[in-house]
């Protein structure tokens, strides 16, 4: 699969255009304020999800050091290392098409503010896309619960969590990513929150934000549009107060092999759908693949066709239930959304999914899939069909963590990263690269869903489809397109 093996990473040596010193004199929290921090009692940091596991061992006290996540050794291609090297103490809106890598380049953009000193806190907007980044959701790290406006959060002031405070205050960076599923309001509310308790008038109280993600992928999920009066985070007043800059990504590393497919996916991405593009993909249609994964629009798809497909494999279902531990409110919050199953049923013979690279990535990795071939007690044997690697590999369990802000472990989820690998949503396939997949899209509701879905495979070879892909399905949200629009002339395309 790794066409490179990972090196030494470009960003030591960034072409920086404006350098960034560290910070030696950064003002430190106030003592005065400290008194509003108050340590979560044992309870809440020894607390136990009810039947699912055993309490998670003493996570680490706020007064120690916390743990920071590894950070991937990637040589960045030449708009990557451009843009790391433009990271002035400004804010930033970093995008660009899938796979061009803004969640690699975040992770090395932190990994630079770091080494400068600066106090650079990682989340994003779902806990799915936290998970990925090795982050919390926004909404854990504000400390403002549900609340999604300003209004909100002034009428529940009481459920505005006191010690979110103190990290808020000493914090110098905060990154957003997937910040395409935020509403402005909710960018609005974040401002608000930063200024007041930060005590200070400047935008995000004077928190550098950069935020990354694409407003032509998955819109945010709005359950009463109606309350909702800015929907998209860049119609957000502080984003135009904050003067936030976008820079775009142009490099695509998923579907780099194959330029016409890739070129297709742009035209898609901002809506364009012309005879073109419909004659392009006529190739996909009903393609046999060999065990193609199906991507649906909903859950309810999903869950039919895998449980069908296993109830047809000869032989008796093995259940393997995860092992959660940790503080009950996090652990609700990893089962709700990792990507592991906490009932995992397998039966040998059955089609599965690789959902977590291997320590190391060399022996498998996220997105692979094969057939269960043997189960043992603490290991499963996969044969994994991918196309020109097939192999045998054998899997452990692995371990899903729940984050808050200081990178603290507040749940941790063990499950063998495996999942039946017959049919996933193509909300759930967002981040992910599949090899053969086939997608029903008949059933599209959201601007960009279908753009997310074929823009997993890699190659269009690889991608067969069950209707023919029509111009009803391939659609953008008009404010979106015309924000790209606007913003080309600023936005510094390279390379
Ligand atoms: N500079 C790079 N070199 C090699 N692979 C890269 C590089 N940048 C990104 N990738 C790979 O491309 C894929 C997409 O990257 P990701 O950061 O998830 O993209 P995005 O967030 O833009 O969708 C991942 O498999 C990632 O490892
Ligand atoms: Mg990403």
């Amino acid at each position: 699969m790794g066409k490179q093996e990972p090196k030494k990473a470009s960003f030591y040596n960034p072409p920086a255009t404006v350098p960034l010193e560290p910070l030696s004199d950064h003002p430190q929290p106030i003592a005065s304020l400290d008194s509003l921090f108050e340590p979560p009692s044992d309870d809440e940091w020894l607390g136990v999800m009810p039947n699912v596991g055993e309490p998670f061992a003493p996570v680490t006290k706020p007064a120690e050091l916390p743990e920071v996540p590894e950070v991937p050794l990637v040589v960045l291609d030449a708009v990557q290392a451009k843009i790391l090297g433009e990271i002035t103490p400004s804010h930033f809106f970093i995008t660009g098409p899938v796979g061009t890598g803004k969640s690699v380049l975040a992770g090395q953009i932190i990994a630079k503010l770091r080494a400068l000193g600066r106090r650079v806190n990682i989340t994003a907007s779902t806990g799915i896309a936290a998970i990925h980044v090795g982050g919390t959701t926004i909404h854990s790290f504000l400390g403002t619960n549900i609340c999604g406006s300003i209004a909100e959060a002034e009428r529940n002031q009481r459920d505005l969590n006191r010690n979110a405070e103190f990290r808020l205050r000493s914090t110098d960076v905060i990154v957003v990513d997937e910040v395409s599923m935020l509403t402005g309001d909710y960018i609005d509310m974040m401002d608000w929150r930063l200024r007041t308790v930060c005590h200070s008038k400047l935008p995000f109280g004077g928190k550098q934000i950069l935020f990354f993600g694409d407003f032509l992928q998955l819109p945010p999920v709005i359950k009463d549009p109606r309350k909702v009066e800015r929907h998209f985070a860049f119609q957000a007043k502080a984003w135009e107060t904050a003067n936030v800059q976008t820079r775009v990504l142009t490099i695509n590393h998923r579907q780099g092999d194959d330029a016409e497919f890739s070129r297709h996916l742009d035209l898609m991405r901002v809506g364009k759908f012309d005879t073109a593009t419909a004659q392009y993909f006529r190739q996909c249609l009903d393609r046999r693949l060999r065990q193609p994964i199906i991507l649906y629009p909903t859950n309810v798809a999903v869950d039919a066709v895998n449980q069908a497909k296993l109830a047809k494999v000869p032989g008796s279902v093995e259940q393997f239930p995860a092992n959660v531990r940790g503080d009950s409110r996090a652990c609700e919050m990893l089962v709700r959304n990792c990507i592991a199953d906490v009932f995992l049923k397998l039966k040998v013979g059955a089609q599965v999914l690789v959902i977590k690279n291997s320590v190391g990535g060399n022996e498998y990795r996220n997105g692979e899939r094969g057939t269960l071939t043997k189960i043992e007690p603490d290991c499963l044997h996969v044969h994994l069909e991918t196309e020109g690697h097939e192999r045998d590999v054998t899997l452990e369990r692995a371990t899903w963590e729940w984050r808050d802000a200081e990178q603290r472990i507040l749940a941790s989820l063990v499950q063998f990263p495996l999942k039946l690998g017959y049919a996933i949503t193509i909300h759930k396939s967002q981040g992910m690269t599949l090899e053969r997949m086939r997608c029903d899209l008949r059933r599209c509701f959201a601007p960009g869903q279908a753009y997310v879905a074929v823009s997993r495979a890699k190659n269009a070879k690889h991608l067969s489809l069950e209707s023919p892909l029509q111009a009803t399905q391939v659609f953008v949200d008009k404010t979106c397109a015309e924000f790209y629009a606007r913003s080309r002339p600023k936005a510094r395309r390279i390379g």
